[in-house]
């Protein structure tokens, strides 16, 4: 704890110095950096700017240069098992060859390349091909449909698609290269002129001559040299999309330099990364966390990783242990869905429970993506960690590019349920709705009180959304909005998350916004109006709950059953199947004010199945909190 005082103390003595000398040790920069931060178009911060590098060199040519070529970078387990080892050597090769077939065909610096894959070596090399020659990926989650890529292809205006003609996950193949065609014939993207396929399973897919490319077969005449094109700190090194509380989802735009150094750095400092770890984040490429702690922060520290295929469940629900034993993980960092989910699998099915496997590997544990509720914690803590290994409770978001608020493994002491204290440079505070500090024990709004060099530069192509969402006027234009509420213990300081504070639900880990659903359920013909919002849920979280109101009379019975799960279906065509409402209820009507407000907070209410005790005297028709109460 002195250790880590000392480093918070110094980052609050001389905020640009302790920065810089992070910058400068951590990442190899083919031309030094001699500016810091640049405050001047606040909030729109410049980190390291007159500096370049290349975060490809950096994950992979400087730790063959150094000698390493034949350390294993990822240990890739497919989903029926079967293990290839991957060595810095051949990401070396690997990632030139595609870096040089991108440019063959046509793509370069600055270009956007959208990677719609499932967890795989070859998406981790697209990543870093696109890194290598300057080109800006953008990652679109395997689970998204044609229309939520379309959305992202149009709005980021690529030129290229990487894709694989199927996934395989829990034994079951699914379309990849379809739903891309349709995507791109949904229009829009007439720019995207090469789409190239990963060939995973050999299984059929359309093809256009002059359009569509296999990627063994691009790669294959490709040279293995291509020199890494270095790029200015704040070159944007992708853009990825996420959920906010209205409109269409927003692409946050990452930089370079800052962001780099804060993955490498971060996993250093909360799982004390050794040379000799091998790590585990099972968390998918298409999402931050798979950006920052599977294609970037283990690979510029050099380390040795797990890449995972498949599902927690399958064959069984002991996959995660038992790849844990075989592979000797000893850092694995995962997400309280999938830990409450084992819990529950385990008493079932006592075959799949941690106790039945050798983990004594593990030295350290995280979680990240939601709170974490302190029975999971402690489950986790006693049956995966033995009692032995720390959890490290990561709160941040994808706009924050690497962790901000967690407990540090060995120094910082742990309560179940509080992801602690700010990282050492991180300036994090709680605040009223005026962005006035509110004292300890005290629930309010996050934020973050200075720039930091991970910090998303701004959302793609909106720069007002950027300064309207995250550095809103009423909070004084200069914080950081995180957009959860947040609560500091009394006595230790220590935060504990509270969840959003706006229109964002958290299932399963997933980010998703209450109007996006809302939208995909009203353009079904038979919906008139629809309102979502979220109730807690034991393994999810959070659950999607909508409630609707139809063109047609209200059904009942099997015909509302019927509708239900079409609807669902639909949902899931429009969005992708994680944002299928769990429950959905008909009413005639919704609660509204007399001025035609939705009154969200009753339907969060009924949603829980709690008792109105709310003031509801403003409400125009009383009589339907009855109706949508008990329709199910
Ligand atoms: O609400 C917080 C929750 O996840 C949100 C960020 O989601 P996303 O951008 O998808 O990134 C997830 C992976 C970093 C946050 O605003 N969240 C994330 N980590 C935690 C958390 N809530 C509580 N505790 C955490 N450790």
């Amino acid at each position: 704890m002195h250790a880590y005082q000392d480093l918070v103390a110094q980052a609050v003595r001389d905020y640009e110095g302790f920065w810089a000398n992070l910058a400068a040790t951590t990442l190899d920069w083919s031309k030094p950096f001699t500016k810091v931060l640049d405050e001047t178009e606040a909030p729109f911060y410049k980190w390291f700017e007159d500096g370049e590098l290349n975060a490809s060199y950096n994950c992979i040519d400087r730790h063959v240069e150094a000698g390493n070529g034949s350390r294993r970078a990822i240990v890739f387990e497919a989903d029926d098992g079967k293990v290839s080892y991957v060595t810095y050597a051949d990401l070396l090769n690997g990632v030139s060859r595609f870096a040089n077939a991108l440019k063959r065909r046509g793509v370069g610096k600055g270009d956007r390349v959208v990677i719609y894959m499932s967890m795989s070596v070859q998406g981790v090399v697209a990543m870093q091909a696109c890194a290598r020659i300057g080109a800006t990926h953008s990652v679109v989650f395997g689970g998204f449909s044609s229309k939520a890529l379309n959305e992202r292809l149009v709005d980021v205006g690529a030129t290229a698609l990487v894709t694989a003609d199927e996934q395989v996950r829990g034994g079951k193949t699914l379309p990849l290269k379809s739903i891309a065609d349709e995507a791109l014939a949904l229009g829009g993207c007439e720019a995207v002129k090469s789409v190239i396929v990963y060939q995973r399973t050999g299984g059929e897919v359309a093809w256009k001559e002059g359009r569509d490319f296999w990627m063994h077969e691009l790669t294959q005449t490709e040279s293995d040299q291509c020199p890494p094109e270095p790029v200015g700190a704040e070159h944007p090194l992708f853009i990825l999309y996420t959920s906010g509380s209205t409109g269409k989802p927003k692409g946050v735009q990452h930089s370079t330099g800052g962001y780099l150094l804060w993955a490498a750095q971060t996993l250093k400092w909360t799982f004390d990364w050794k040379q000799n770890d091998v790590f585990w984040c099972t968390a998918d490429i298409g999402w931050i966390t798979g950006h920052s702690y599977i294609t970037y922060g283990p690979l510029a520290l050099g380390g040795t990783q797990v890449v995972f295929e498949g599902v927690p469940t399958f064959p069984n629900a002991g996959r995660f242990w038992d790849m844990i034993a075989r592979h000797r993980v000893s850092l694995f960092y995962t997400a309280p869905t999938a830990i409450r989910s084992l819990i529950k699998a385990s008493e079932v099915d006592s075959k799949s429970h941690p106790k039945q496997f050798d983990l004594t590997s593990l030295r350290i544990l995280g979680t990240v993506g939601e709170p974490i509720n302190p029975e999971a914690w402690v489950w986790y803590h006693e049956n995966v960690g033995g009692g032995r290994c720390p959890v490290v409770d990561t709160w941040w978001q994808t706009e924050t590019g690497g962790h901000m608020i967690t407990p540090l493994p060995g120094a910082t002491p742990l309560v179940p349920g509080s992801c602690t204290l700010p990282l050492p440079g991180i300036m994090a505070a709680v605040v009223d709705e005026t962005g006035q500090d509110v004292p300890n024990g005290q629930g309010g709004i996050l934020v973050i009180k200075r720039p930091w060099p991970s910090m998303l530069r701004n959302i793609w192509g909106d720069p007002d959304r950027y300064r309207s969402s995250y550095f809103p006027e009423e909070l004084g234009g200069k914080l950081y909005l995180a957009g959860d509420g947040a609560v500091r213990d009394n006595g230790t300081g220590y935060f504990t998350i509270m969840g959003r504070i706006d229109d964002v639900l958290n299932v399963s880990g997933h980010r998703l916004g209450t109007m996006e659903i809302e939208s995909a359920l009203v353009a079904h013909p038979l919906v008139a109006e629809a309102a979502v919002v979220g109730r807690p849920d034991d393994t999810t979280g959070e659950a999607v709950c909508a409630f609707v109101t139809l063109k047609r009379e209200l059904p009942v019975g099997e015909d509302a059953t019927q509708l239900a799960s079409e609807l669902r279906t639909w949902v899931g065509k429009q969005i992708g199947p994680i944002a299928k409402p769990k429950d959905i209820r008909f009413g005639d009507n919704l609660p509204k004010t007399r001025s035609g407000k939705i009154m969200r907070r009753l339907l969060r209410s009924l949603a829980k199945g709690e008792e109105i005790t709310q003031d509801v005297s403003t409400l125009e028709n009383p009589t339907i909190l009855e109706q949508l109460g008990e329709s199910r």
